[in-house]
């Protein structure tokens, strides 16, 4: 099976191995259920290492069928195999030395996608974290890098493409009906950026020139017929590394550079060394199927994937510890790309809701972990948006603290330094100490300690002599296994706006490190005397999200309104807005659950419609604006003892009041932006339909029946459109004649369609209210859904628990016990998979007592499952802990 479930890892325990691998030569004969693979490797101790240590491989339900040692069969004494691992004794002390081994693979019966497994009819690989130990027994860690040659031997029919990583060597026939080809990648790499592809599939073709000159062959394989899909993907890839070349100074390295999409794929998307393997549905993309968001996470992905190629691939990680030194580093890197892309303040925007729907509950959880942890039980569950997201958060404030020039000289050293290397994150955050001469240690604490900070502000002016105060305190707050946390380095961009809303240049700030607009917090406690202004500022704080933290700051609406209408920082407008917003919903939310009148305060309404109504801001903007705090923000502010239905029904009166406030601009709005007319999917076409899209949801509760809606829906011609108004007519006349009609025109024309049909058992999965559960069971049972493949049940069953707070939360406890008995059916066959659904319960302990303790149940359910995988246990158990 897999690690022994139990076992715990620990970042002190890290050491090196013992031997060294300089090559491995590979061989597969693919056959779907008895693939064989030769593994060759060559070997030397390492220097220091003692002279009979053993040579111990990593493996997971291997069947082993030969082992030679220098080309000569091992003797049986000399070697054991359990159940994870292979140990060699005997070895040489200072000559290098071969192992090799066979061993025989059933791609057919793989149905964790983790390894070498088949999905429609092609092999795939997937090695990261550790599936290459479910290929052959291997150093299946980070820290271990050598060149590989492949061998791949396979029916010719069935599979004329065989790919693997680098610089393709040749090929040949190969005996009846089979052909081979060898793949050979210069680059040392670890075993995760392994990876193989063997089938039959379309390809899309390009060139990019690299800024030495250097021609690169660019394909995108895609099942056939799906070629003419994949043009976006295509174009987001040239893109990105025009941009790697003039942001970062970074080149591609090889001849070729492929991406291969897949149906059946755990994660969106993976950097395999030349060889990037995508799920499908962050690949394929045209106007009549797939949405704008669609298309800005196929761009955003496209970027990541290949900037691993610098920050993952050339410089990867010791261990799995440093995950964040990867992926925080490169989520910064594809932020920093679609803003360049697109409109900077939307895309902030956008990265700060999600950023604060998901991993601030992470954060505030019981699966709450540092940055870079010091401990995990499976490292899967460790690819979390706390790694990932506040990863990037972490990078980007050290670029706010330098400042532009010396983050890219602190950049620069790292590639310098640490290429070819497997580094750490003490060895980045040194480059960028070394490149700036600013200590980082105190700011090094992001990285080990877990919670987002609380930072709590007042502020005082005294008019006689133009000084103005700012108190700030800052808490973060206990978290598993950390309960006292030491002050951090918290950088915090503000301005201060005069009553015509132009900026004040104070004579002097004093208490507080200021660099140009960053206030620098590093005490507990800290006051900033801020001298020389005629007239009250108002403060605006932690622009541009500049540090991911929750900031308590006492505030009046009309000066939140003030900088929502004035703030140059685009991003601060929207954020002061929310904060106007978010304290009305609370307690609109307080009062429907006490059954008490709710109101609304007008100056929320007055700056919300008159910021939707600038036709000097950009559409896109305007939309964020419209997107009120959602429930789960909602709840998140409310921190405990939680009702989701008392939260919906004050939010749903708020949104009544704006409807009815706002109607004819809505409607103006919506009729406007009509969004007719030949589709680009360019930032600004695709603003001019959010704008629209915004607004028809209030249209709907302001008109009070799906007429509209239905309209809309029968007007669209591309599916941005098309699944907006299909979503209004399902979230809000569930019911309704026209929404039966609309689902099942969706359903009959895309019924051959998977990826957009994900997109109907999405909508259908987040109607509000009791009856979803009934739903999404009787979905279940569609001949469109498909239990075995992630992407059906992420949509059906995932968003359901993760996005439909009252459909799932029911009072009753049906929504849990749904979820436990598909955890325990998931989990024999896709153990990642149920891991990653069942954290959706991660803030059980902030619902109010009876749903609490019906979750509470649910997971004591799915602890006491039999044969749980270590996946599954670790996430259950910490949730209970
Ligand atoms: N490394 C991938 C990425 O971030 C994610 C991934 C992890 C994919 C594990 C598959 C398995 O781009
Ligand atoms: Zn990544």
């Amino acid at each position: 099976m897999r690690t022994e479930s139990g076992r715990i890892i620990h970042l002190t325990d890290y050491r090196p191995t013992d031997f060294v691998l300089e090559r491995v030569d590979l061989t597969f004969e693919l056959d779907p259920t008895e693939t064989k693979c030769t593994s060759r490797m060559l070997f030397h101790r390492r220097e220091g290492a003692a002279v009979d240590a053993p040579l111990v491989l990593d493996g997971d339900e291997l069947k082993m069928t030969g082992l030679l040692f220098d080309g000569m069969p091992m003797e049986p004494g000399r070697f054991t195999e359990d159940n994870d691992t292979l140990t060699i004794r005997e070895l040489p002390e200072t000559a290098a030395f071969e192992i090799t081994v066979d061993t025989v693979i059933n791609p057919e019966a793989n149905t964790q996608l983790m390894g070498l497994y088949r999905t429609n009819g092609i092999y795939c690989t997937q090695c990261e974290a550790e599936g290459f130990r479910r290929i052959t027994y291997f150093y299946d860690r980070p820290d271990v890098l050598c060149v590989y040659t492949v061998n791949i031997i396979a029916d010719k029919e069935s599979c004329p493409l065989l790919l693997s990583n680098g610089n393709f060597l040749g090929g040949a026939g190969y005996g009846e009906g089979k052909h081979f080809a060898a793949w050979f990648d210069p680059h040392p790499k670890p075993s995760y950026l392994f990876a193989l592809v063997a089938g039959d599939l379309g390809v899309v073709e390009d060139t990019f020139t690299t800024m030495s000159g250097r021609e690169v062959a660019l394909k995108i394989y895609v099942e056939h017929g799906k070629e003419p899909r994949a043009a976006y993907a295509m174009d987001a890839l040239k893109r990105s590394m025009k941009w790697d070349e003039e942001v970062f100074s970074r080149e591609y390295d090889l001849d070729i550079f492929m991406v291969v999409a897949v149906s059946d794929f755990n994660m969106g998307a993976m950097e395999n060394k030349g060889l990037n393997v995508f799920n499908d549905k962050y690949v394929l993309a045209d106007p009549e199927t797939a949405t704008d968001a669609d298309y800005a996470n196929i761009e955003a992905i496209i970027a990541h994937e290949y900037f691993h190629n610098w920050t993952g691939n050339r410089i990867t990680c010791r261990d799995w510890f440093q995950l964040c030194l990867k992926e925080g580093l490169t989520v910064y890197r594809d932020h920093e790309f679609s803003a360049d892309q697109r409109s900077r303040a939307v895309k902030r925007v956008a990265e700060v809701r999600h950023l604060k729907s998901e991993q601030f509950p992470e954060d505030a959880g019981p699966l709450a972990h540092p940055v870079r942890p010091t401990k995990y039980r499976e490292i899967n569950n460790f690819y979390t948006t706390t790694v990932y997201e506040k990863g990037a958060e972490v990078t980007r404030m050290i670029a706010t603290i330098l400042g532009r020039d010396l983050f890219k000289k602190g950049m620069d050293l790292y590639f310098e330094r640490h290429d070819g290397d497997a580094a750490t994150i003490e060895d980045f955050v040194k480059c960028f100490e070394d490149a700036s001469g600013r200590d980082l240690g105190q700011f090094s604490l992001w990285y080990h300690q877990a919670g987002t900070p609380l930072v709590t502000v007042s502020s005082a002016f005294d008019q006689a002599k133009g000084t103005f105060t700012l108190a700030l305190e800052q808490m973060v707050p206990p978290t598993p296994g950390q309960s006292a946390k030491e002050p951090m380095h918290i950088p915090l961009r503000f301005g201060l706006l005069l009553p015509d809303g132009s900026e004040a240049t104070p004579a002097s700030i004093d208490g507080v490190e200021v660099t140009g607009d960053v206030l620098h917090l590093t005490k507990r406690k800290q006051v900033a005397t801020v001298t020389g202004l005629d007239a009250r500022p108002v403060v605006t704080l932690n622009r541009d999200f500049s540090a991911p933290i929750n900031l308590h700051f006492e505030r009046t609406p009309a000066d939140l309104a003030h900088i929502a209408r004035h703030d140059r920082d685009l991003f601060a407008r929207w954020q002061a807005l929310n904060d106007l917003a978010l304290p009305n919903l609370v307690e609109a939310s307080r009062n429907a659950r006490a059954g008490t009148a709710i109101a609304v305060n007008s100056l929320l309404s007055d700056t919300l419609i008159e910021i939707a109504a600038d036709e000097t801001l950009e559409p896109a903007f305007r939309a964020q604006i419209l997107a009120l705090p959602s429930e789960a923000d909602i709840a998140r502010e409310l921190g405990s003892n939680n009702d989701p239905d008392a939260i919906r029904a004050g939010r749903e009166a708020v949104l009544a009041f704006l409807a009815s406030e706002g109607k004819a601009l809505f409607a103006t709005l919506f009729e406007r932006h009509d969004g007719k007319g030949s589709f680009t999917p360019d930032a600004a076409s695709a603003g001019r339909r959010a704008l629209r899209n915004a607004a028809l949801p209030f249209l709907a509760i302001a008109d009070g029946q799906p007429a509209r809606a239905a309209q809309a829906f029968a007007d669209s011609d591309n599916m941005t459109d098309l699944s907006a108004a299909l979503g209004v007519l399902a979230h809000r006349f569930p019911e309704a004649e026209e929404t039966q009609a609309a689902l099942e025109t969706f359903r009959a024309r895309f019924a051959e369609n998977a990826l957009v049909l994900d997109k109907w058992f999405a909508i259908q999965a987040t109607i509000p209210g009791e009856g979803a559960l009934g739903r999404v069971q009787q979905l279940m049972q569609s001949p469109h859904f498909n239990a075995a493949n992630p992407n059906r049940v992420r949509a059906l069953v995932g968003t359901f628990a993760f996005s439909n707070p009252t459909g799932f939360n029911r009072l009753d406890g049906e929504g849990y016990r749904f979820l436990a008995s598909q955890i325990l059916q998931i989990d024999p066959k896709n153990p990642q998979l149920a891991a990653r659904i069942l954290t959706s319960m991660r803030s059980w302990r902030s619902l109010e007592g009876v749903r609490a303790e019906h979750a509470l149940n649910a997971l004591r359910r799915i602890a006491a499952g039999e044969k749980l995988s270590a996946d599954v246990a670790d996430i259950v158990e910490r949730m209970l802990n």
